[in-house]
């Protein structure tokens, strides 16, 4: 395992206001900033949640990060070298976007099985279909069904075996379980885990839900209205919050 002391990417300083457009609901906000000064690390080996309520900021934190998103200022470093999200196709392979949506993240007229296999001949890889299923726990026949006959436990599987297939070093998961059953959603939190450890990966995991993260990431960062308001390890959040939204936060898990 290598060094994880300094962060295989980092945030500085980010601030994202979409474009305003004219609305009748003035009164919500005169300004249409969504992020205001994140900053964020993610290591190698480490899972990093990032937690907070639906509109919070979340998924714009993942996309201003992989270069869907326009309007930002912040510093952004990948191992150490900065890069502009907007210019970052050297970087396309190192860091990867699994999204919630796991079937129309996948091409509903290709099989699992041609899925993979056209991500493997374009990066010009060694592995093979079959490897790369095999390490997210999927074998046989299932490389012959299109997305729509696949559950949703295993369309994710996929996503991650194309995610994996060009051999990234960041995954951001965005919300990946969160439409699967309770006991899905294990399985493939423990996939996740495996992989980091094997991989030594870094996982940034997006997710409104603080059950699915409290036992499963290192560190948490709590994100409210656009700010992030605490960030520490899994355990000093949930055992003493220090700030009211996580506390409010944590009370819901128990409801
Ligand atoms: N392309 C866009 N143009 C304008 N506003 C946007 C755009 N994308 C997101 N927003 C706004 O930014 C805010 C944050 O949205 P975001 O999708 O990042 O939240 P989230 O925390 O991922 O929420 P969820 O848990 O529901 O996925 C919301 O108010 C949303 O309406
Ligand atoms: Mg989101």
């Amino acid at each position: 395992m290598k060094n994880n002391s300094s962060p295989i990417l980092s945030v500085q300083n980010l601030t994202v206001a979409f474009p305003k457009k004219g609305s009748f609901f003035i009164k919500k906000q005169a300004s249409d900033q969504v992020l205001s000064d994140i900053n964020l690390e993610v290591y190698q080996g480490k899972i990093t949640a990032l937690v907070g309520e639906s509109g919070s900021g979340k998924t714009t934190i993942g996309n201003t990060i992989v270069g869907l998103v326009q309007n930002f200022t912040g510093e952004f470093q990948f191992d150490g070298t900065p890069y502009n999200p907007l210019n970052m196709s050297h970087l396309r392979t190192e860091i990867q976007y699994i999204f919630q949506d796991s079937l129309s993240a996948l091409n509903p007229r290709m099989t699992a099985g041609q899925i993979l296999n056209e991500i493997l001949l374009i990066h010009q890889s060694d592995e093979t279909v079959d490897s790369i299923m095999e390490q997210v726990d999927l074998y046989g026949e299932i490389s012959g069904k299109y997305p729509h006959e696949l559950s949703g436990g295993q369309r994710q599987r996929v996503n991650i075996a194309r995610a994996l297939a060009v051999n990234p070093q960041v995954l951001i998961c965005d919300e990946v379980v969160s439409a699967l059953d309770v006991s899905i959603q294990a399985k493939i939190l423990n996939l996740i885990t495996r992989l980091v450890r094997e991989r030594n990966l870094a996982i940034l995991f997006i997710t409104h839900d603080l059950n699915v993260v409290k036992a499963f990431a290192e560190s948490i960062i709590v994100l409210s209205k656009g700010e992030i308001v605490e960030k520490g390890t899994a355990r000093e959040i949930m055992e003493s919050p220090g700030h009211s939204y996580t506390k409010t936060l944590i009370a819901a898990m128990d409801s």
